[in-house]
């Protein structure tokens, strides 16, 4: 797939995933304005829509429906969201941008913040179990084990164990495979899943180029914070030397991330060998991770 049919194909696939969230804060009433507006403050605007995507790419590679794949790309960036806002809280990252706006404690306040977090990741599940899909407990473990505590919170804990310390290569590529892998994992087995049954080979093929392609994106989210434009991202640069967590450029140089995120996309790329040419916005959405400016 070339580089125009894949922009375009994410563009539409965004477009999917956005009009379908907007319709769920749209057709239902609020019992706490503010916090609703909290919530689509987090999740409503900007935000590339990456897991998304990435459910859509995966589910189409092994011809799932694709109707099918609208609840789950739905919930995995509700998860995502949640993740962001409570990521950004003065008791994590203490971030003030996100998406090119104030970050949702910095709009409202942080307890509102805390409570839109927990709100959009109880949303997610609720969308989930909504979706009728005859393999949907497997896609609701799939959900609940990559955003819990041996998924990304996991990874959010280590993160948090890690400022100011001094972790090898291997204790940092376990804590990115968590706190940014667990979720990217997530969205590309729960698109296999609308295909598929749990035993299928092909899921295995998906799973080691997930886990590369998200260790690959956390590596340059790391790149990005040091080479990057705060408003080209939408987020402050510079913000991970500020609060001295250790990443992938402060162990290995600019130029060894870089070398490492370019490894680990080719390992992506082999392993959907067994799924062919419908596998192939998968790779070039694993080129994507690595070589986009925000
Ligand atoms: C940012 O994720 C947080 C990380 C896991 C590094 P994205 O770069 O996908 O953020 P949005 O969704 O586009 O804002
Ligand atoms: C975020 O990692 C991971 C999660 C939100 C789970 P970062 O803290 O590096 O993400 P940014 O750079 O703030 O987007
Ligand atoms: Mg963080
Ligand atoms: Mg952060
Ligand atoms: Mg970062």
């Amino acid at each position: 797939m070339n580089a125009e049919s894949l922009a375009a194909r994410l563009a539409a696939d965004r477009a999917r995933v956005d009009a379908r969230l907007e319709a769920l804060f749209g057709e239902r009433g609020a019992v706490v304005p503010r916090l609703d507006a909290a919530m689509r403050h987090g999740v409503l605007v900007g935000g590339k829509r990456l897991r998304p995507v990435l459910v859509y790419a995966a589910g189409r590679a092994l011809e799932a429906e694709e109707r099918a794949l609208d609840a789950p790309a739905m919930a995995i960036e509700l998860i995502h969201a949640y993740s962001l806002v409570h990521d950004d809280l003065p008791a994590m990252d203490d971030d003030d941008l996100r998406r090119g706006q104030p970050t949702v404690h910095k709009a409202y306040d942080e307890a509102t913040a805390i409570l839109a977090g927990d709100a959009l990741q109880a949303l997610a599940f609720e969308v989930l179990a909504g979706s009728e899909h005859p393999r949907l407990p497997a896609m609701i473990r799939t959900l609940a084990e990559a955003a819990g505590r041996d998924g990304m919170v996991a990874g959010q804990a280590l993160d948090l164990a890690a400022v100011g310390g001094h972790p090898d290569v291997a204790a940092l590529a376990t804590m990115h495979g968590h706190k940014t892998g667990a979720l990217i994992r997530a969205a590309v087995r729960l698109g296999g899943l609308a295909a598929v049954p749990e035993a299928d080979h092909r899921l295995a093929a998906l799973d080691t180029y997930a886990r590369a392609i998200g260790l690959a994106f956390q590596i340059h989210d790391d790149v990005l914070d040091v080479t990057g434009d705060a408003a080209t991202l939408g987020k402050a640069t510079g913000a991970d030397a500020a609060r001295d967590k250790p990443t992938y450029p402060t162990l290995m140089g600019l130029e060894g991330a870089r070398r490492r995120s370019r490894e680990l996309v080719e390992e992506a790329v082999a392993a959907l060998a067994p799924l062919g040419e419908g596998a192939d916005s998968l790779a070039a959405l694993a080129r994507y991770m690595i070589e986009r400016d925000h």
